[in-house]
């Protein structure tokens, strides 16, 4: 079995999806090991999003999720990085395919691409470092 670190980030969490986005994570079979709302500070997010650096988008998600609480899960299931990654969908919720969390919820009013619910590891890598990270 294999963990990864799952996020609701401040829009899910603000918009109330955050207990649709659980059901369908269990509904696939995952285990929640462990659970927590969180409101990061600057520190972490750049120890988080620290692969992001430099790029135009990095100060407005960073800034984006300081907007309110997230809720950090640790979740564990057989390929569940790749397994969640697929649950959530492609990072821009537009176009993001329907039946995926962010295909279904990601709001699409003229929001921007941060603001696309979710966030899951990418890697055993990036799920051990973003693990230790958030808890
Ligand atoms: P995560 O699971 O959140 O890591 O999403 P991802 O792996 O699909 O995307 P990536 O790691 O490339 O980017 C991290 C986050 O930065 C995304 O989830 C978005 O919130 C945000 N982001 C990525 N690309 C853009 C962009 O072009 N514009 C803006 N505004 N935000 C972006
Ligand atoms: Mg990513």
């Amino acid at each position: 079995t294999e963990e990864t670190l799952v996020l609701v980030k401040p829009d899910g969490v603000a918009r109330g999806l955050t207990g649709a986005i659980l059901a369908r994570i269990e509904a696939k079979g995952y285990a929640l090991v462990d659970i927590r709302l969180v409101e990061p500070d600057r520190e972490t997010l750049e120890r988080h999003y620290a692969e992001h650096e430099g790029k135009p988008f990095y100060e407005p998600l960073v800034e984006f999720m300081m907007s309110g609480p997230s809720v950090a899960i640790r979740l564990a299931g057989n390929r569940v990085i790749e397994g969640f990654r697929s649950l959530a969908g492609t990072t821009d919720p537009t176009t993001a395919a329907p039946g995926t969390i962010r295909g279904d919820f990601g709001r699409d009013w003229g929001l921007k691409v941060q603001q696309n619910l979710v966030h899951g590891s990418d890697s055993p890598e990036s799920a051990a470092r973003e693990l230790d990270i958030w808890f």
